[in-house]
């Protein structure tokens, strides 16, 4: 049986989430915008409303939560600002791997005291040379006594100047190419650890974004995740959670681009009449009203087949790769549609449009997702 309806308690949390949202959200979106910083105290303030880690379980300081209530979330955050709610939502990107793969005494020691601790945590993947190509990672860990001693440099990470702890992908046996990568733990106060740039960004700019420095960086290797040479394939799994999560962000930049420029489009007067009595404004209306709803229910797919334990390698990508096009598309249209005004910083839009381009970028490129998608179905389909 299919029922479109949200239950009790997920109207509850979506409602929860929309005055968080709007009432600590944006009301300093364009400040913290124009500043590239994250606003202090935000991360706090989510996790006392408990919007923070939603997905870790409760008794590891989360909240407990499927992926369809993360999703809900996810979509009112994005409608404030898409900037400051990457920093609260990408912490459940960077603690899933010890959540998924983490050794009871793991768990205890890193995922409780930074979940419970409003403190935040970094995915750390990405190097220069290895962004879609995730597998060509250079930086390596390599095996000294009881420790691994981490070299190398990692970019375009978020939260990396401001987190706790870091899930750090290196190569344990650099032989071995992307088989011989793990997942570990490092406490971002290890010596050694340094942020070498901190990125100034066209969009999504109440974000952290920086570049990290290894050099000797010396952890236990009891801080491993699961088993060596299977950190490439937590990564994708990870991803494959995450994606969800960045499509529904997009569906709230998309939402949020949609009722400004409805609203404005029934009050602006040109030639007498209001500028949505005309159909080159209104079909743009109704294209955006139609993808959003389109994009929302891809994504509440998505994770609801996360929650039933389903395969989500093609809906995650799916849902992520239209979902933020989506956003793009109508964020775009919005500003034609304020014309004049909606290429000022005086209005919202511009920002929901720089917002919306990062959505097609990270965690995964939209043609990669495009790439993982026809590689799922070559594989369902007869050869
Ligand atoms: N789940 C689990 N395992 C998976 C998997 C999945 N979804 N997809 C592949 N694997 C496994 C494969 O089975 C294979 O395992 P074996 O070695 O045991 O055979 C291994 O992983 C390698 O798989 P592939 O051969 O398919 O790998 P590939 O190199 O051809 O392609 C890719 C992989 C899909 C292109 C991947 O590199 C990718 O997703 N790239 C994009 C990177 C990305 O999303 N980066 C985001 C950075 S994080 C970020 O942006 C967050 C932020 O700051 C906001």
């Amino acid at each position: 049986m299919i029922d479109f309806s949200l239950s009790a308690e997920l109207q509850e949390i979506q409602a929860r989430a929309r005055k968080f949202a709007q009432e600590e959200i944006r009301p300093i979106a364009a400040e913290y915008d124009r500043k590239g910083e994250v606003p202090p105290g935000i991360v706090e303030k989510a996790k006392a409303a408990g919007l923070l880690n939603v997905t870790i379980p409760k008794e590891y300081g989360g909240m407990g939560y499927g992926a369809l209530e993360s999703a809900i979330i996810a979509e009112e955050l994005g409608a404030a600002c898409a900037g400051i709610s990457i920093t609260i939502l990408v912490n459940g990107l960077a603690l899933t791997p010890i959540q998924l793969f983490g050794t009871e005494e793991q768990k205890d020691r890193f995922l409780r005291p930074v979940a419970e601790g409003a403190k935040l945590a970094a995915f750390c993947l990405t190097e220069r040379q290895a962004g879609s190509d995730a597998g060509a990672i250079k930086t390596t860990a390599l095996p000294d006594g009881d420790d691994y001693v981490i070299n190398g440099q990692k970019c375009f990470i978020t939260s990396g100047g401001l987190a706790e702890i870091m899930t750090v992908f290196a190569l344990t046996d650099p032989e071995r190419g992307a088989r011989g990568v793990s997942a570990i733990i490092v406490p971002a106060r290890t010596p050694g650890i340094r942020v070498t740039k901190v990125e100034d960004k066209m969009g999504q700019r109440a974000s952290n974004t920086v570049e990290l420095t290894f050099e000797n960086v010396r952890v236990p290797q009891a801080n491993l995740l699961g088993k060596p040479g299977r950190g490439f394939a937590i990564a994708l799994q990870t991803l494959d959670f995450g994606r969800s999560g960045v499509a529904a962000l997009s569906v709230g930049v998309a939402r949020a681009a949609l009722e400004y420029a409805l609203a404005y489009a029934k009050e602006r007067q040109q030639f007498g009449a209001p500028i949505i009595n005309n159909q080159g404004i209104a079909f743009l209306l109704a294209d955006m009203a139609m993808k959003i709803e389109a994009a929302r229910l891809l994504t509440w797919q998505a994770a609801w087949m996360a929650d039933q334990g389903l395969k989500v390698t093609e809906k995650s990508a799916m849902a992520k790769c239209f979902a933020s096009d989506t956003a793009m598309e109508v964020t775009t249209h919005a500003v034609q549609i304020l014309g004049g005004y909606g290429y000022m910083r005086d209005y919202p839009v511009e920002k929901l449009m720089r917002d919306a381009k990062l959505l097609q970028i990270y965690e995964g490129t939209n043609q990669i997702q495009r790439m993982v998608i026809a590689r799922e179905l070559a594989k369902a389909s007869p050869s």
